[in-house]
């Protein structure tokens, strides 16, 4: 890995889950063409999240990671991405009363568009078609023309996250997020269940806090870390042709960086040591993800650590650990023992969704009860290993769907049917999703209290 770095130099590795255009010519023109485009994120910004990231490796801060399976074309509009960021603000101030630090909030949305499949091709009634691959790669219909794959798709997907990304500024820094609204983030059909009281509760104590803050001089109208909020993007880097050509150089360090969005992860899928995924991460600055499933042994991510932050520095690589409720406690202790041998900063992350997917009435779901039984292990692993639980990595969205069964409205697998939106994973809806908070709360608070 001492050969040089370049934006294209994953070109000439092994690539997989990378589609093959048949219109080789005009991929290459809209690359050209993204690669003119404004970036979608700036380099300063991307620091900006990696040294909050720094103070989640050391302890002082908590991730929260969030958003979709998959976007789409489909489902965007203004409701879908106010109903998301609502969310994310309820269960990040949640998580920030009971963990008595900053959250890091880093959506999976404005980019997140590729999906890794398992299979190449799928067959619906003896018809075999190419996979969808996510809508910046081809169409989720079952017919040959949408299953072709289209880098057209790649300006759409820079148009739509440029369009997100403008919302989601304006809502974290024009007024939205400020705390004195903490009431007025609640979903609708939230209101009346056992997580709305709960919530209705933080919040009384939270706007006493403020009106006393208000009283002694601390106002929203002086103190912007009252009226405002950092939220930042994240994707996994899986289609290099689209990250290539949203790479630039940064004119205040000369390094390079993605701007694609501000946090890049690697799939469990792609992060062969010596295979393009991991080659084309290793040279931008921005912070990584590297996602570890059951087949990672502990020598090759110690191999991945030294390529990806060889200077070790703290907030550049966050490990986001899937293993699955039944096995969470069988593999991760050995990767953390690894890597705290070796003296290796970096910052673990939970996601509980990918190890505990099922297939029920021909629906992909997820038990909640699993779900939150691998965040449970996490954190008591964490606890006996003596090292920070530092964030959650979660499939979610801000609307009323069925997709993963359980949670306090106990979703059965006969409801499934009715709100199976999803263009990809199953999501957790809002209810369980800030079920969910409450329930990292409670172990944030027992960290703090031990
Ligand atoms: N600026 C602080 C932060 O982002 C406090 C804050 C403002 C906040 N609005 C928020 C926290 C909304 C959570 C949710 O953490
Ligand atoms: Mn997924």
């Amino acid at each position: 890995m001492t050969e040089n770095w370049t934006p294209r130099s994953w070109r000439s590795k092994p690539a997989s889950q990378i589609p093959n255009y048949p219109d080789s010519q005009k991929a290459l023109a809209v690359e050209a063409q993204l690669h003119r485009y404004p970036p979608l994120v700036f380099p300063d910004e991307a620091r900006e999240l990696k040294q909050k990231l720094a103070d989640v490796a050391e302890g002082k801060a908590f991730l929260l990671q969030g958003g979709d399976c998959a976007e789409s074309f489909a489902e965007h509009d203004a409701g879908t991405i106010h109903d998301f960021f609502c969310l994310f603000l309820q269960m990040a101030v949640v998580l920030t009363f009971a963990a008595t630090k900053p959250v890091v909030k880093v959506g999976r949305i404005a980019g997140q568009f590729a999906k890794p499949r398992s299979s190449g091709m799928e067959v619906q009634d003896g018809v075999e078609l190419l996979s969808y691959r996510g809508d910046i790669i081809n169409g989720i219909e079952f017919n040959e023309v949408s299953r072709i794959p289209d880098p057209e798709r790649m300006a759409m997907v820079y148009r739509q996250s440029a369009a997100t990304l403008n919302l989601l500024r304006a809502f974290a820094q024009g007024g939205y997020a400020n705390l004195e609204n903490v009431h007025k983030w609640m979903l609708g059909f939230i209101r009346n269940n056992p997580q709305g009281e709960h919530y209705e509760t933080l919040v009384r104590r939270i706007s006493e806090t403020i009106e006393f803050m208000r009283a002694i001089g601390v106002t929203a109208e002086s103190y912007s870390a009252l009226r405002e909020t950092s939220f930042f993007t994240s994707h996994e880097a899986l289609l290099l042709g689209y990250e290539e050509a949203m790479t630039r150089i940064d004119s205040i360090t000369g390094s390079w960086y993605a701007t694609s969005g501000h946090m890049l992860w690697i799939g469990d899928r792609t992060r062969q040591s010596d295979h393009a995924h991991v080659e084309y991460c290793r040279g931008i600055k921005n912070p990584i993800g590297l996602k570890c499933g059951p087949s990672l042994k502990p020598d090759e991510l110690l191999k991945l650590i030294d390529i990806l932050n060889p200077k070790n520095e703290l907030g550049r690589l966050t490990l986001i650990a899937r293993f699955g409720f039944d096995k969470v406690e069988e593999y991760l202790p050995p990767l953390i023992r690894a890597v705290e041998y070796e003296g290796r900063k970096v910052i673990w992350s939970c996601d509980p969704m990918h190890g505990n997917t099922i297939t029920e009435n021909t629906y992909k779901t997820r038990p909640f009860n699993r779900i939150l039984s691998e965040v449970e292990s996490f954190f008591n692993i964490h606890q006996t290993e003596g090292t920070h639980p530092g964030g959650i990595h979660i499939e979610m969205t801000g609307k009323n769907v069925t997709e993963c069964t359980g949670g306090a409205h106990a979703i059965s697998a006969e409801d499934l049917s009715d709100r199976y939106y999803t263009h990809c994973d199953p999501r957790l809806n809002a209810d369980q999703a800030l079920e969910l908070a409450f329930l990292v709360s409670a172990l944030l608070k027992r960290d703090r209290a031990s």
